[in-house]
């Protein structure tokens, strides 16, 4: 009787363990270094983003002193809450305010990712030589295609592959900080202010990614 009693506890203690690990963490507060490239080899765009966890914000803007050589410039702040983005040109002081058809957001894990495997990078006897990350998996249904998402036990965002029919990028982020370094970045410029939202042509999908395709 005892040791059914001890067996039956547990499991259930194994099945608990189980489910938390199981569960999708949520990226903290972040600042950091974003680059995107194709699986082609083609560097797409490096820059800077600012990431509001709690109010799903996310700014991010090329770096274009940095001496990358990329394909685009951007400069980029989403609302995946609200469903719009906008798309900024700051040099000449112009907008252009959209809806996002796809809110996959490229730095959280989806609810319904699908843990795939805890992976220990580089050494995990040497102490400072190794990283540590769960792997989580999912489906784009708006894009057809799926996604494959490295965290840290932290979760924080270590690289994301998405692949799609026409595209495959590889989203990695470097030199972050747990810290919103300048919250201004996450407010709607002035001259954006008061736009309408644009009319999305038929058959486009708006969303952070394609913005890179
Ligand atoms: C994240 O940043 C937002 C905006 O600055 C702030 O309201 C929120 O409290 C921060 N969350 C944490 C956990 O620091
Ligand atoms: C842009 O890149 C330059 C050179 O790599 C670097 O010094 C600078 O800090 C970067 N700026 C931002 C905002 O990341
Ligand atoms: C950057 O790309 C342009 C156009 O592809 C090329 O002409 C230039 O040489 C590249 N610069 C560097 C530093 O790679
Ligand atoms: C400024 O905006 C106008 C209208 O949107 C555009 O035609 C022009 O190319 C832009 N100029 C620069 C330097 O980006």
């Amino acid at each position: 009787m005892y040791a059914a009693v001890t067996l039956f506890v547990f499991m259930c203690l194994t099945a608990t363990t189980h489910a938390e690990h199981h569960q999708p963490c949520h990226a903290p507060n972040m600042t950091g270094h974003m680059s995107v490239m194709s699986l082609k080899g083609e560097m797409r765009a490096f820059g800077a983003f600012t990431y509001d966890s709690m109010g799903k914000k996310l700014r991010f803007k090329s770096n274009e002193s940095s001496s990358i050589n990329t394909s685009l410039g951007l400069d980029l702040l989403m609302f995946f809450e609200e469903g719009i983005f906008y798309e900024i040109d700051s040099k000449n002081q112009s907008c252009e305010k959209k809806s996002l058809q796809s809110t996959l957001e490229p730095l959280d894990i989806p609810d319904d990712a699908k843990f795939l495997a805890s992976i220990h990078a580089g050494s995990s006897s040497i102490e400072g030589e190794g990283l540590k990350v769960n792997v989580w998996t999912g489906s784009m249904a708006d894009m057809k295609g799926h996604y494959s998402m490295s965290v840290t036990m932290g979760c924080l965002p270590v690289s994301t592959f998405y692949f799609t029919e026409s595209t495959s990028l590889l989203f990695s982020n470097t030199d972050v900080e747990l810290e919103i370094k300048d919250p201004d970045l996450l407010l709607v410029p002035s001259f954006c202010l008061g736009l309408p939202v644009e009319e999305t042509p038929e058959g486009t999908v708006h969303s952070f990614i394609n913005e890179f395709m």
